[in-house]
């Protein structure tokens, strides 16, 4: 591994996985491909460690020849696939861009790929890999006694997003199996931490509390997901790309499944100790159930067997800990905050969204 291509590097979880690549990989250079869509921020990539070693390259994963021209020119070895709309509320009032770039864009890096590595043999298929980072959103919903999502679990995409994370999952395993390419995917739950874009739900009610907005729980707010702070996802993709088998899928999750009820009620008492004098103090009070997300899937659970035992992996924080330090983060950075909130895109998403729903 020594040039590594790094698509969606300037969202939420492609920044904090440049700044950890970078820090526990000393060899390697990291070309970073963006096309800073509403979500992409080059904020995210400030500070980082050693950044003699990294390029960014603002464009679209769509663009074929742009694509194949970056993979030539920086000699790839390595691409780790973040980039994507990520949004499933945006996915069900628009799905038509998440057609494009989750399926086609995936497409567009994997021909680009093919022909520099297999047709043009520039490496040994042995130094070489795609690595797919995926959602365990691909397995659907599970019922309140059935057991965690595996590897195995069939897929059963009920949103938009998810079918689009599915399809671009198939096509990239495909091209494994048919064309040889050394590829791996990994399938993970609910991310949070810092630099997440505030339309998701912990930074979306963290930042509503702190200026008294209502914190929006749609439907009964009794659906489960498994959360997981971003660094130990981070971890888990560096580890399956260094030590994963090609052609191999790995699920990772944090192995905690509170209700997004208690999450929300989780946020504002860390809140309530941090910010005794606020106004909006006991911040529970702005808790309002609002009109369900249409097909919200239920609950969702992964089961991190393949990973840990093959691969030594484990998250490393609790949800306590690690949602005092995501607390603590988005009230110390202001600027990266209010850069966001004023943002004209993300107040009329926020107003269309939300007004909608009763919220
Ligand atoms: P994000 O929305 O924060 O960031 C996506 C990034 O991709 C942005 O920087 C955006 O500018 C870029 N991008 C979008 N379309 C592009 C295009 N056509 N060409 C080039 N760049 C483009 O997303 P995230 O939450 O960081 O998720 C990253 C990946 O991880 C996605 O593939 C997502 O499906 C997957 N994932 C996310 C989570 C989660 O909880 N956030 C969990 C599991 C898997
Ligand atoms: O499971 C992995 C997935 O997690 C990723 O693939 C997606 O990219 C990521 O966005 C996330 O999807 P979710 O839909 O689970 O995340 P979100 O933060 O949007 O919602 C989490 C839960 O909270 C979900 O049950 C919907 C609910 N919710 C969300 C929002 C934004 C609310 O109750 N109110 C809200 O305002």
């Amino acid at each position: 591994m020594n040039n590594v291509l790094i698509t969606g590097g300037a969202g939420f979880i492609g920044s904090n996985f440049v700044r950890y690549f970078l820090s526990i990989e000393p060899g390697i250079q990291i070309v970073n491909l963006d096309a800073l869509t509403y979500a992409g921020n080059l904020e995210n990539l400030k500070d980082l460690p050693d950044p003699g070693r990294y390029a960014f390259e603002e464009g679209d994963i769509c663009d074929s020849s742009l694509v194949h021209r970056l993979i030539q020119q920086y000699q790839i070895d390595t691409v780790v696939h973040f980039a994507a709309e990520s949004h499933v509320d945006r996915s069900i009032l628009g799905p038509s861009q998440f057609i494009q770039t989750n399926i086609i864009g995936t497409f567009t890096l994997l021909e680009a790929v093919k022909q520099y590595w297999v047709d043009e043999k520039a490496f040994s298929l042995e130094h070489v890999r795609f690595h797919h980072i995926s959602t365990d959103e691909v397995y659907g919903s599970l019922e309140p006694n059935a057991p965690p999502f595996s590897e195995i679990t069939p897929y059963a995409p009920n949103s938009p997003y998810a079918a689009s994370k599915a399809s671009s999952d198939h096509i990239v395993r495909a091209y494994g199996h048919t064309y040889g390419l050394p590829i791996s995917i990994t399938n993970c739950s609910n991310n949070y931490g810092p630099y997440q874009f505030p339309e998701k739900l912990i930074p979306l009610v963290v930042l509503n509390a702190l200026t008294g907005q209502p914190l929006p729980i749609y439907g009964d707010g009794k659906q489960i997901r498994d959360w997981l702070y971003v660094e130990d996802h981070c971890e888990a993709i560096w580890r399956v790309i260094r030590d994963g088998i090609p052609g191999e899928t790995y699920n990772i999750g944090g192995d905690t499944q509170p209700s997004n009820i208690e999450i929300v009620e989780l946020i504002c008492s860390i809140l309530d100790e941090r910010l005794p004098d606020s106004p909006h103090f006991p911040h529970k009070s702005l808790i309002r159930h609002v009109a369900d997300r249409p097909g919200h899937d239920r609950r969702y659970a992964i089961d991190n067997t393949k990973i840990s035992r093959e691969l030594g992996w484990q998250p490393r924080e609790s949800l306590h800990s690690a949602l005092r330090k995501t607390v603590d983060w988005y009230l110390a950075n202001t600027e990266w905050v209010n850069a966001i909130s004023n943002q004209k895109n993300h107040q009329s998403w926020l107003q269309g969204n939300y007004q909608e729903r009763g919220g």
